[in-house]
């Protein structure tokens, strides 16, 4: 390996990672605050085929309205929102044009097998998309300025349609390629 004393960017780089190592103890903090959600993945995946590993089923009729569930696939968090009528409103009575990362709630979600959209159902990456920590949603009881989800690390406030709004995060919480296998079943991948 090379000597890395020498290397002008070393201070940057020790910089980074004392903050790699920051974010690493807030996120293993709020894996505690989460506790109650996180179990939920346990009992969702199919047996330890690798098809686990991939993608995972979701009973979205378990999701409490107002609530959330989080599952992991292949390490990935994501977030499963059963979102209120007011929810779905706030995510619908915006200038797109004025937002961050421009997308309609609409675009933000899947047809059911009749072809019509489930707006009260919300699947997103649970990934800060500023450096991939995990933001705390109405399960820790901080939705952050917008009724959505907040991102402590440094401080991103995503809206009721996982669309970043205020903070450091440049994008949107992606929406993972799901599809509905049932009016009350979808399946995630990665
Ligand atoms: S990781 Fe920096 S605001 Fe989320």
């Amino acid at each position: 390996m090379s000597d890395t004393s020498l290397d002008p960017h070393e201070g940057a780089v020790d910089e980074e990672r004392r903050d790699f190592i920051h974010i690493a103890a807030i996120m293993a903090t709020l894996g505690g605050v989460g506790a109650v959600a996180w179990p939920f993945i346990d009992q969702m995946n199919p047996a330890g085929d690798t098809k686990a590993a991939s993608s995972l089923d979701v009973d979205i009729s378990k999701v409490p309205l107002g609530g959330e569930i989080r599952v992991l696939i292949g390490g990935k968090p994501f977030f499963i929102r059963h979102r209120t009528p007011a929810e779905i409103a706030s995510a619908e009575n915006v200038r797109v044009d004025s937002l961050p990362d421009p997308e309609t709630d609409d675009d933000r979600l899947v047809p059911m097998p009749n072809g019509e959209l489930n707006r009260a159902i919300l699947v997103t990456s649970g990934a800060c998309t500023h450096l991939g920590c995990v933001p705390v949603g109405p399960a820790q009881g901080n939705t952050g300025d917008f009724g959505g989800w907040y991102c402590p690390c440094h401080g991103s406030h995503y809206d009721t349609s996982g669309r970043i709004r205020k903070g450091p995060a440049p994008a949107n919480l992606p929406v993972p390629d799901y599809r509905y296998v049932s009016d009350t079943m979808i399946n995630i991948s990665l």
